[in-house]
């Protein structure tokens, strides 16, 4: 009798233990994302940092309608130690009231946060793509915030455009001195008239810095980090790289993919070698995926081919990159992270995260339903 009294008990406290864990054991791309709240993770074109075995997610906090497509709040953070069960940090950077002046104020296009880890100053530091409020999509700036503390608070330090006054360094001398062509200021899909090498539009742009817009920021194995972005309106991917502190341009630049006009940047490097996924430029509106591979990152950059493969890959299965993160413990496996916007209710964005596969050099991206990190 006493052992199956000991039985109930056992099984019904085990059974209080196993139906109460409702820690998430898988990626569900494309589904709700509840955080330790309970509420949809609310991080959107973000980026992670692995700090002291612990990732942090940054994204853009958005709200519900389309009102959520600017700034309201500013950099939402979270944590995990499993990457599927995020505590929700609170914001990290918080946008300023309206009215106040400030380049980050309420309104204000705040897009595309990442955090880099600068060992030399201890500091965190914040980059993203900034478009002051009320004028569009015209600043094309990115916008610099440090703090002592992964989760923040961070301190916006300034907002301005890269490189004011520098050629790049693969730019052909002869060309410097020739016409700027077409419109001067534009912006947009594929609106440039011509080709842009036939444009300067780098020289367009020498005094007010080269416009930058989609981005992200990455730090080499040697400790140099870089800004690569979306630039001359768009038609050319930049690659800068950052002073030792990360917290400015070191004065050198070079351009790629000139006439391609590549967004969503997203960097890693496998075996010594760089790999860039990026899209193309549709606004909201997904595309197919682009890919290319480089032995440095100053190039020769080789543009590879859609990694998305099977049914809607043309449209990246609904998604457009923002970060690639290795697995835990193993560089060489990789995960692509990716937005599906939702510009009519931006809040309701959902992430797209698989795994990365390679095909040769080509990186490959397959839909799954669910999946594990094993
Ligand atoms: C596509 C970009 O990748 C997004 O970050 C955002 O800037 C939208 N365009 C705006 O249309």
């Amino acid at each position: 009798m006493k052992r199956v009294i000991f039985s109930i008990v056992f099984l019904s406290v085990f059974c209080i233990f196993s139906c109460t864990d409702n820690k998430l054991k898988s990626i569900t791309p494309g589904k709700i994302w509840p955080d330790n709240n309970g509420v949809h993770i609310n991080a959107h074109g973000g980026g992670l940092l692995f700090q002291g075995g612990i990732y942090y997610w940054y994204g853009e906090h958005k709200i519900g309608g389309k009102a959520g497509n600017t700034a309201q709040v500013g950099v939402h953070c979270y944590s995990s130690k499993d990457l599927y069960n995020w505590k929700d940090e609170g914001i990290a950077l918080t946008v300023f009231p309206e009215n106040s002046g400030s380049d980050i104020e309420k309104g204000c296009v705040l897009e595309r946060p990442k955090v880099i880890y600068n060992a030399l100053t201890g500091k965190y530091v914040m980059w993203f793509h900034l478009e002051l409020k009320g004028n569009a999509y015209n600043a094309a700036r990115c916008g610099m915030a440090i703090a002592d503390n992964p989760t923040g608070p961070y301190q916006f330090v300034k907002s301005f455009r890269p490189d004011v006054g520098t050629w790049p360094i693969n730019f052909p001398l002869e060309k410097k001195d020739e016409p700027v062509g077409g419109m001067k200021s534009f912006f947009g899909g594929s609106s440039v008239p011509q080709h842009p090498d036939s444009m300067n539009i780098v020289r367009r742009d020498m005094d007010s810095g080269q416009q930058s817009r989609d981005m992200t920021v990455f730090v080499d194995d040697d400790g140099k980090a870089y800004h690569i972005y979306s630039s001359e309106s768009n038609s050319t991917l930049h690659i800068s790289l950052l002073t030792d502190d990360y917290q400015d341009y070191a004065g050198k630049y070079a351009r790629f993919f000139s006439g391609r006009f590549m967004e969503a940047p997203a960097i890693f490097k496998k075996d010594g070698k760089y790999y860039l996924i990026m899209s193309g430029c549709s606004g909201w509106t997904p595309n197919a995926g682009r890919s290319a591979v480089a032995s440095s990152i100053w190039g020769p950059w080789k543009e590879l081919d859609n990694p998305f493969q099977g049914d809607d890959a043309n449209t990246s299965f609904h998604s457009q990159s923002t970060y690639i993160l290795p697995y835990p413990g193993n560089n060489d496996r990789l995960i692509y992270l990716g937005d599906r916007w939702n510009p009519e209710d931006a809040i309701d964005g959902r992430y797209i995260w698989l795994p990365i596969e390679f095909d040769g050099e080509q990186p490959v991206i397959h839909w799954k339903d669910e999946w594990k990190l094993n």
